[in-house]
């Protein structure tokens, strides 16, 4: 142990990071940044090719700053996971996602772990990061990293620390953020906190890889259900003529006892939840409960009323159009934003998706404009095969309505609201915008 903690306060320790998405690569800068040598693991030949070159893939991340990362030949990115032999730390940072069934989809966690187990070493430091339910650390990594004969906690340490990027928030970086973590044992936190205390500002270390496990998704199920409330509060206030955006604002100004915009505690309806984590965590708790005979009333409500708002923003659609004497059959309707997000290029479990699939399902003539998204990307589970449509008066013009679905602050709304028919505003990202008597807020 002692060798490793020199090794970490000498900033000589090797770090070598699984996973170089939107949390690996970031965290590989921020290692970097911190005087680590560190080495990129991926199974996705083109991230790597890119990173080696010197390009970034994500839109938050310039190409000048992964050039910056290779400088000095201290930075490498690998499919070849026998060099994970000469690390010290490995980071694992593959997705988790849930499967069909809604469960969780540990394939990642286990693959990752089946590669690491044959070049794993005495006296390194393994250390989980992706999110998931409590218990993933002991039950499904340790049992397969043990099948290399080396015992976690004796030959090995083993630490749990979740990540909590928050992609494109420009005032918050990695080594900003608070590293809450979890060690197998006292040795292992103790290296684990070493390592992060190196590289970020602040390090929260808690009594298990359990706890700290459960922090992250109770983060997420926070989020997760608040959102839900606004949802459904935007529908109840509708129906009664209220605009929940302007209580939302009003009730902000306590000073004490409701969220606040400066720290995300504050939060906005929208047309539902996107992202890869909000939408999925909080079922990697609801399955794990069942273990337990637990049932998880608030996260499978808090579900339901967020992937129902696609289908409240439809409706509202409908009846708009049905005001102008049209059907949503036929209806040229273009969706503004396939991110889930502002000003992001992510669109995972974005609800723009599952509002042009059920759109093109009703028979409109649905498109779609991301300047972030060129293209929509096949993925797991969907493949809507469009390019994003470029935003001219005209094309305006001729649609029966324009859906905005996430508010890039790039678009300029006003222009947007003054060459469309129907402005359907799931976001209220009209608000300034004077002339009303286009926009239905939904
Ligand atoms: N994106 C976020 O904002 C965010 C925030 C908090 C937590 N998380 C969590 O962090 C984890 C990673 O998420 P992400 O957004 O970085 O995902 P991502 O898809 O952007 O990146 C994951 C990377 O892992 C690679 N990968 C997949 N399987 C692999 C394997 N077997 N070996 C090596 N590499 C492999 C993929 O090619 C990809 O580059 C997830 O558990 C997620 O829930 C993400």
């Amino acid at each position: 142990m002692q060798d490793l903690m020199k090794r970490i306060q000498n900033r000589k320790a090797v770090v070598g990071i699984i996973g170089m998405g939107y949390v690996g690569l970031p965290l590989a800068q921020t290692f970097r940044a911190s005087g680590f040598p560190v080495i990129g693991f991926d199974i996705d030949e083109a991230k790597i090719k890119a990173l080696m070159a010197g390009r970034s893939y994500i839109k938050h991340i310039t190409a000048a700053s992964v050039r910056e990362m290779r400088k000095g030949d201290h930075f490498s990115a690998t499919s070849d996971f026998s060099r994970l032999r000469k690390v010290d730390a490995i980071i694992i940072c593959v997705p988790t996602p849930l499967t069909k069934e809604r469960e969780p989809d540990m394939s990642y966690i286990v693959g990752t772990s089946e590669a690491i187990q044959p070049n794993l070493k005495r006296g390194q430091l393994v250390v989980l990061e992706s999110t998931t339910y409590p218990g993933t650390t002991r039950e499904v990594m340790i049992p397969i990293l043990g099948r290399s004969g080396l015992v976690a906690g004796k030959d090995y340490y083993v630490a749990f620390s979740p990540e909590r990027e928050d992609p494109g928030n420009p005032n918050f970086s990695t080594r900003q953020i608070p590293k809450v973590v979890g060690g197998l044992d006292k040795e292992s936190l103790a290296l684990a906190s070493a390592l992060y205390g190196a590289a970020v500002q602040r390090v929260v270390p808690v009594s298990s890889c359990e706890v700290a496990e459960a922090t992250k998704v109770t983060e997420n199920i926070y989020r997760c259900v608040n959102i839900a409330l606004v949802n459904e509060l935007k529908m109840i206030y509708d129906r009664m003529g209220i605009d929940v955006w302007e209580v939302l604002e009003a009730a902000g100004t306590k000073p004490f006892g409701f969220g606040k915009k400066e720290n995300k505690t504050f939060f906005t309806p929208g047309p539902g939840l996107g992202g890869h984590c909000i939408p999925i965590d909080p079922f990697y708790l609801t399955w794990k409960a069942r273990e337990f005979g637990c049932a998880t009333r608030f996260i499978e409500l808090a579900g339901e009323i967020n992937t129902g708002m696609p289908d409240y923003v439809i409706s509202r659609l409908m009846f708009a159009l049905n005001d102008r004497g049209r059907a949503v059959r036929g209806a040229k309707v273009c969706v503004l934003g396939l991110a889930y997000k502002p000003d992001v290029d992510d669109m995972r479990e974005s609800p723009s998706i599952t509002l042009i699939e059920k759109l093109k399902g009703l028979g409109a003539k649905v498109s779609y404009n991301d300047p972030y998204i060129p293209k929509a990307p096949k993925q797991r589970e969907h493949n809507l095969g469009l390019v994003s449509v470029r935003l001219t008066p005209k094309f305006l013009a001729s649609q029966d309505a324009v859906i905005i679905s996430t508010n890039h602050s790039d678009y300029d709304y006003a222009w947007i609201v003054r060459h469309s028919r129907l402005v359907v505003d799931s976001r209220n990202a009209c608000v300034k915008v004077r002339n009303r008597s286009k926009i239905i807020k939904a």
